[in-house]
């Protein structure tokens, strides 16, 4: 098993790097599933399971018809907190298996930078970081990442940074961390695909305030959506619209209207700024009906479709979105439907 990866590895090293074209690697992320639950737990929980999870469940993403998977990361919770600020060697290890295991099932991967503190949304908004050091270990964090993952396969992208945060960087601080960051990132990496969200969450609105360095070509613009927020997060407890019950999507006209004008948005941004764009979450909370579930998330995942956006459902389990039941090991038909059809 080992050997057949390392050949395939191989393999895939040697084909002509397409990576160079952000287009085209957006159509390798495809429809993706982001993979919550695994390195992004709070070490508190106990060490992550070796091997981190089921070999099989990656072939059960590939045959269920994802063809990429958000590998979702809080690497600030297992990296030392004084310089040089060394990832954990086990953690890094297991992470690697998970890529691997994506590789081999011919899953394109996308390292995730989940809930670093202060910089990026963590549930929390308050936060005893010094933001000097916090900022310096968020490089550090970069340079060792680039470094290991610098004979990777193109199929194996970089995401900056997931959700900045609105009240520590805003839109100029966020432009300002990605000018920085970039050159980092770059080092031995220049060929590969980087992802990069709009400011404030990675919200649509922010969009228009965005400034990735003009040379930068072979970046993917990477937006959330979880409108109308009432829906997709009634009852969820770490949202403000946890107060809400009981809302249903039922798909009309009304409800659509907003949503394709949201879209249209940011098809118009893409094309005039000539970038392609990533939905890298959306989802509707486990509190709603299933069937109000199911049509909000067919009529997301094909609007997306509809304007060339690849797109990642928010998860695969272990968070309230779940599509994928680890009971049962099955998917949850309503929604696997709704994404893949
Ligand atoms: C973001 C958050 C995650 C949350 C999800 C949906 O990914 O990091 O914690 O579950 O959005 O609200």
């Amino acid at each position: 098993m080992y050997l057949r990866f390392a050949v395939s590895l191989a393999v895939l090293g040697a084909l002509p790097m397409a990576a160079a074209d952000p287009f085209a690697q957006n159509r390798i992320l495809g429809r993706a599933i982001n993979l919550p639950g695994v390195f992004d737990r709070n070490p508190d929980r106990g060490p992550i399971p070796d091997p981190p999870l089921k070999p099989e469940y990656f072939r059960k993403m590939k045959d269920a018809g994802f063809q990429s998977v958000r590998l979702v990361i809080r690497w600030s919770s297992y990296a030392a907190t004084d310089a040089p600020y060394k990832i954990d060697s086990d953690f890094q290890r297991k992470v690697d298996w998970a890529v691997e295991q994506c590789l081999a099932n011919k899953l394109a991967v996308l390292l995730d930078f989940h809930y670093y503190p202060l910089i990026s949304f963590t549930g929390r908004e308050t936060s005893t970081e010094d933001p000097k050091k916090n900022r310096e270990r968020f490089l550090a964090l970069w340079t060792q990442l680039e470094d290991h993952y610098k004979n990777s396969p193109p199929q194996v992208m970089f995401g900056l940074l997931n959700e900045p945060s609105r009240q520590n960087l805003g839109t100029e601080g966020w432009n300002a961390l990605v000018a920085e960051t970039l050159p980092i990132m770059r080092r031995h990496n220049p060929d590969r695909t980087i992802l990069i969200q709009s400011a404030n969450g990675g919200g649509f609105g922010s969009l228009e305030g965005l400034k990735i360095p003009a040379a930068e070509r072979n970046a993917i613009v990477e937006v959330h959506y979880y409108s109308p927020g009432k829906f997709t997060h009634q009852q969820a407890p770490w949202s403000n619209d946890r107060i809400y019950k009981d809302i249903l999507w039922t798909g009309t006209d009304e409800e659509k209207k907003p949503i394709t004008d949201d879209f249209a948005k940011v098809a118009a941004w893409a094309k005039k700024n000539n970038r392609p764009i990533y939905l890298g979450e959306f989802g509707a909370y486990r509190a709603a009906d299933m069937p109000s579930r199911a049509r909000w998330t067919a009529f997301i995942a094909r609007t997306a479709e509809q304007l060339g956006m690849s797109w990642a459902y928010w998860g695969f389990w272990r968070c309230g979105f779940d599509v994928f039941d680890a009971q049962t090991e099955t998917f949850t038909e309503p929604l696997l439907k709704a994404l893949v059809p």
